[in-house]
């Protein structure tokens, strides 16, 4: 059997995955249009925005589109539409990233949050409904890493007990359940266009909806541009001149950016779900190895590729070691930092508006996704099949060797490493 390359072997990963298997992150379409706006002065306003929004909106299939200046805002803007009101509560997994939590306290509302389901990541429908009291508002959902929720599930317990469902789509770019877009089974579904995400705009977000209560709501709490486009009757159409509170438009670079990258959103996913499920079926009998299942009928998208570390062995339950290895033969990938939300101080200590502390959550799914779950791969975006055959075998090396990695983590602590072995740095979270 070979050496492996942690202890002198060769590396089973020869092809740089940076070098081949990335796209650029700004189309050419975007560079001239943006060159163009700079010539023309439009670097603040410009119909560039309300282009891309009508193009963001039909390719989701939604009435409504809300361009935001990041996919936090389009949070933000999402529950004061929703009319989450101080005190309300907020049904939110841990497993995601900070923002999808914390624009509720900035709406000084509480989060409550719900465990999640152990084989798909996404929140556990059957643990929503112990978390609903008499103040309960809304629910927020997260297709996390690109892999759809149980929508239907969601939807009939969130209108049975007349509660709104907000999806945080920040991975799910073209992702769908049952032949609908995220974020149209919610009543208000919001994207980020941050640099890293599979829209890339830089920095920059949308919010989908089909009521135009909600819209105008959205946009009222920080579009005061948009407020006076509104028809003569409308509530909001008073606070024109003030706004209400927040300025959030995008940046029409942004809006440019993601424009010309929306065209090719579908066909860049097809290539990275191709190498995704190479990538999986290469790794299927890998007994400790779980990937990201997905729930009928859905069908994610691999903005990000996840697994679960669960080897036999009781007492190794981190996969540092075994990260460390496949470093070692080439391969990035990292552990994971979701699922530690419910344990932050701005959650268990009360925000800072002293209002809004979250309620005690017991999330054992959550816990143990937060210490086994890591990213395998990077995005493998373009048809770049020897890399993705020299990754599958490096995990099998790895895995063939799994006693001598497992024998290496008892007797190293991995603390000064923990960083580099950090999906979030790999991924650029
Ligand atoms: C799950 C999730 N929600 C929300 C956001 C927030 O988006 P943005 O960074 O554009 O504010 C992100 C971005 O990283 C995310 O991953």
């Amino acid at each position: 059997m070979s050496t492996l390359a942690l202890f002198g072997g060769e590396k089973s990963v020869t092809v740089d995955a940076g070098a081949v298997a990335s796209l650029p992150v700004c189309r050419q379409k975007g560079i001239d249009v943006v060159n163009r706006l700079m010539r023309t002065g439009e670097i603040s306003q410009s119909s560039v925005t309300s282009d891309f929004a009508q193009h963001f909106a039909s390719y989701i299939g939604s009435t409504y589109a809300l361009c935001t200046n990041n996919g936090t805002s389009a949070i933000d803007s999402a529950l004061f539409a929703l009319s989450v009101a101080p005190g309300d509560e907020v049904i939110v997994p841990s497993y995601t990233f900070w923002a999808s939590v914390t624009p509720i306290i900035a709406q000084h509302a509480v989060p409550v949050f719900c465990d999640v389901d152990r084989e798909t990541f996404c929140i556990d429908p059957k643990k929503i409904e112990k978390c609903i009291t008499n103040k309960t508002k809304a629910i927020i959902v997260v297709h996390v890493w690109g892999n759809m929720c149980d929508m239907e599930s969601i939807m009939s317990i969130a209108r049975k007990h007349g509660i709104k469902v907000l999806e945080d789509c920040s991975h799910a770019h073209g992702a769908s359940y049952r032949g609908k877009k995220a974020g149209l089974w919610g009543d208000v579904g919001c994207y980020s266009l941050q640099g890293t995400k599979t829209l890339p705009g830089g920095e920059g977000g949308v919010l989908v909806t089909d009521s135009r209560e909600c819209y105008e709501r959205a946009a009222a709490l920080g579009h005061y541009e948009l407020i006076q486009t509104f028809a003569d009757n409308s509530p909001y159409k008073k606070y024109a001149l003030t706004g209400m509170g927040h300025k959030y438009r995008i940046h029409p670079f942004a809006a440019a950016l993601a424009d010309s990258q929306l065209e090719h959103l579908d066909e860049v996913n097809e290539v990275r779900e191709k190498n995704a499920r190479r990538f999986d079926e290469g790794l299927h009998d890998i007994p400790f190895l779980k990937k990201q299942c997905e729930y009928e009928g859905s069908h994610r998208v691999f903005s990000y590729h996840y697994y679960r570390y669960v080897p036999a062995k009781e007492k190794v339950k981190e996969p540092f070691a075994f990260l460390k290895a496949l470093h070692a033969e080439g391969v990035a990938c990292g552990y994971c930092g979701y699922g530690r939300l419910h344990n932050a101080p701005l959650f268990t200590e009360g925000g800072p508006y002293g209002d809004c502390k979250g309620t005690r959550a017991v999330l054992p799914v959550t816990d143990e996704l937060a210490h086994t779950t890591f990213l395998a791969a990077p995005r493998f975006e373009t048809s770049c099949h020897s890399l993705v055959e020299q990754y599958i075998a490096a995990y099998r090396k790895v895995s063939d060797h799994i006693e001598e990695v497992i024998e290496y983590s008892q007797d190293h602590s991995f603390d000064e490493e923990l960083n580099s072995l950090s999906g979030r740095s790999i991924a650029q979270l």
